[in-house]
């Protein structure tokens, strides 16, 4: 199996989304083989600005990122939560390696594939650079980071991940991972920006259809693990963003009434014509909503990075002291 996460927690929490009111089906599994290459597309993807917008922040400022993260030049450790395939963080990692900096880097990501292939590139592409790749899910590792401060830790939390979670999960998370740092550490966070909303629509409703096949691959993975009759062609992705509270949401729809079995629930699942399942969030911030993150989570602000459009954050936390 390409993720490690047992199937019963994928039957599990099929079961639970498919059977509520407001049908949904979690994220995480979207990163299956085929799903981790598909984002690999979305990330190449002109209208998805989000990797451009970080890849430039961090080549236009990497000297001041090293400079706040080397904190008194102590050896420390980099720890990158759902790392995917570190295209820009490899930018990182290269211009530290070149400067000599004593350090060592931990990705981690619940796809196995991910993990194994960003291990086997980097030790091609930045010759002396130590790195330990982890598999696993962020959230049940967290507990385990926490070796009082020795060595200092530097948690990365790239892209737009952290946008993924609900108001709740990012209080829980952002929590979690206080829970599991010591008054050293830093944590260094991607926001996405709010802005113009045919920007957003248009990075998540691409021509070339790879977000709507990243949404659907999801349906192709539950017919494929658990047994499922989905017919992918009876639903669609669509994208709706609100701009006041900066959520953008994807859907996969119905376009028929239909009825779906899934052999491992033992179950069938009744579809109204139009009906969603409610598949990710992309939450979009400001200023004053990260402030007031950090803020109500026991962090206090380092130092913003943003680009030159103003369309991305990187923020660097620390313990509030
Ligand atoms: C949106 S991609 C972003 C990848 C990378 N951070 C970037 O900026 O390009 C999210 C990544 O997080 C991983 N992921 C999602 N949920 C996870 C979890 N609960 N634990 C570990 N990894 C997770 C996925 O496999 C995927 O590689």
């Amino acid at each position: 199996m390409e993720q490690i996460i047992a199937l019963d927690e994928f039957a599990r929490d099929t079961l639970k989304g498919l059977s509520s009111e407001n049908k949904y089906l979690l994220s995480k599994y979207f990163y299956d083989k085929k799903g981790s290459e598909i984002f690999q597309d979305i990330m190449r993807m002109p209208e998805y600005y989000l990797t451009d917008c970080e890849m430039e922040i961090f080549q236009t400022q990497k000297e001041q990122i090293l400079s706040e993260f080397k904190n008194g030049g102590a050896h420390f450790d980099i720890l990158e939560l759902g790392a995917g395939d570190g295209l820009k963080t490899k930018v990182l990692l290269s211009h530290f390696v070149n400067q000599q900096i004593d350090f060592t880097y931990s990705p981690i990501d619940i796809s196995v594939s991910a993990v194994t292939n960003l291990v086997e590139g980097l030790r091609y592409d930045i010759p002396g650079l130590q790195v330990n790749g982890l598999s696993g899910d962020y959230f049940k590792m967290l507990g385990s980071f926490n070796n009082n401060g020795n060595p200092r830790k530097i948690a990365l939390f790239l892209g737009s991940n952290i946008g993924n979670f609900n108001d709740a999960q990012t209080l829980d998370f952002l929590l979690k991972l206080k829970k599991s740092l010591s008054i050293s550490d830093q944590v260094f966070i991607g926001f996405d920006l709010k802005k113009e909303e045919n920007i957003i629509l248009k990075a998540y409703n691409d021509k070339a259809g790879h977000t709507a096949d990243f949404n659907l691959n999801l349906l192709v993975r539950i017919n494929r693990e658990l047994g499922a009759d989905f017919n992918i062609d009876d639903f669609y992705h669509r994208e709706f963003y609100d701009s006041s509270s900066g959520k953008a949401e994807s859907f996969l729809i119905s376009k028929i009434p239909q009825e779906v079995h899934i052999k491992m629930l033992d179950k069938t699942f009744s579809f109204r014509k139009d009906e969603k399942i409610y598949t990710e969030m992309s939450q979009k911030y400001d200023l004053q909503m990260i402030e007031n993150l950090a803020n109500k989570t026991g962090f206090q602000i380092v130092r913003n990075y943003v680009d030159k459009r103003q369309y991305f954050m990187n923020s660097l936390w620390k313990l509030k002291s």
